[in-house]
């Protein structure tokens, strides 16, 4: 049973946060901040009950090591306008300018570290990389909902060594899939994304319980590809081909009809 922030009194805490601030950024700039905007009940909170906030997060998947138009600072600049306070970015992960900057943290105070996975001990789940997290606060709090998949330092190794809430982000998508699991009818999942891969658990899980499931997004093109229509450029993952022909198969033989859009138009120009 995870434990939320209504247990957690915050005062005079360091808390350290992981988000999930992996936004679209194009020519340097920030195409849809949603993520950040998600991130703020919690934020907000802990700073309004007196704790001092260090934020992590990864953004994009670069191979353990920096890379420039994937650094964080981008993130803490509009995070600062969003929250009308400073957001401090360090542009290390560990080391002794990040300590010191987390050491120095005042009451009120927000820091942002730099992209996770510019060290490959994030994607590793190395416990070096977790223990150091760790120790830049005394309590950690799992807001990172878009990452909960993954069994990274900072999602599996950081929480197994400090005491440990569930942010506001996650309460909520956990309230909305706990009644997803127990729903009253008609019940219809939507879901959208571009990784199919991700996704497959949650609609096989869903196949049989809702009366229906809309997909959308960049993910429908490996099963309308399986279904057999062409998709032209569009995105798809041959490496879950089979998959998807197994999940359109078992979705004909339950009573969920699985709808893929009608609409989409293959072209090479508009
Ligand atoms: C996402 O955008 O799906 C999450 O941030 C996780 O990113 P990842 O698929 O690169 O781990």
């Amino acid at each position: 049973m995870a434990k939320y922030l209504d247990e957690l009194n915050p005062l005079g805490k360091k808390v350290l946060v992981r988000c999930d601030f992996n936004v679209p950024i194009s020519s340097g700039k920030i195409d849809d901040d949603t993520r950040i905007r998600e991130a703020l009940p919690t934020i907000k909170e802990l700073l309004t009950g007196g704790a001092s906030v260090i934020l992590m997060s990864h953004l994009g998947r670069p191979k353990g090591e920096p890379v420039k138009e994937l650094s964080l600072s981008i993130v803490a600049t509009r995070l600062g306008e969003l929250i009308d306070n400073e957001v401090k970015f360090c542009p290390e992960i560990t080391g002794q300018k990040a300590e010191k900057m987390a050491a120095g943290l005042e009451t009120g105070q927000v820091l942002l570290l730099e992209n996770l996975r510019f060290n490959p001990g994030e994607k590793s789940n190395s416990p070096e990389l977790a223990k150091e997290l760790a120790g830049y606060a005394n309590i950690f709090v799992q807001d990172a909902f878009g990452t909960v998949h993954r069994e990274h330092a900072s999602m599996v190794g950081v929480p197994a060594q400090l005491p440990s809430y569930a942010g506001r982000l996650l309460q909520k998508e956990i309230d909305y899939l706990s009644k997803a699991l127990n729903p009253s009818h008609p019940f219809i999942v939507c879901l959208g994304g571009a990784k199919l891969e991700t996704k497959i658990p949650v609609i096989e899980n869903m196949i049989g319980r809702a009366d229906i499931i809309l997909i959308g997004g960049g993910m429908a093109y490996t099963l309308l590809k399986a279904k057999g229509k062409e998709i032209g450029n569009s995105l798809f993952d041959e490496s879950n081909l089979e998959v998807a022909r197994n999940i359109l198969r078992k979705a004909q033989k339950s009573n969920t009809s699985l709808e893929l859009p009608l609409d989409h138009i293959v072209a090479d120009d508009f």
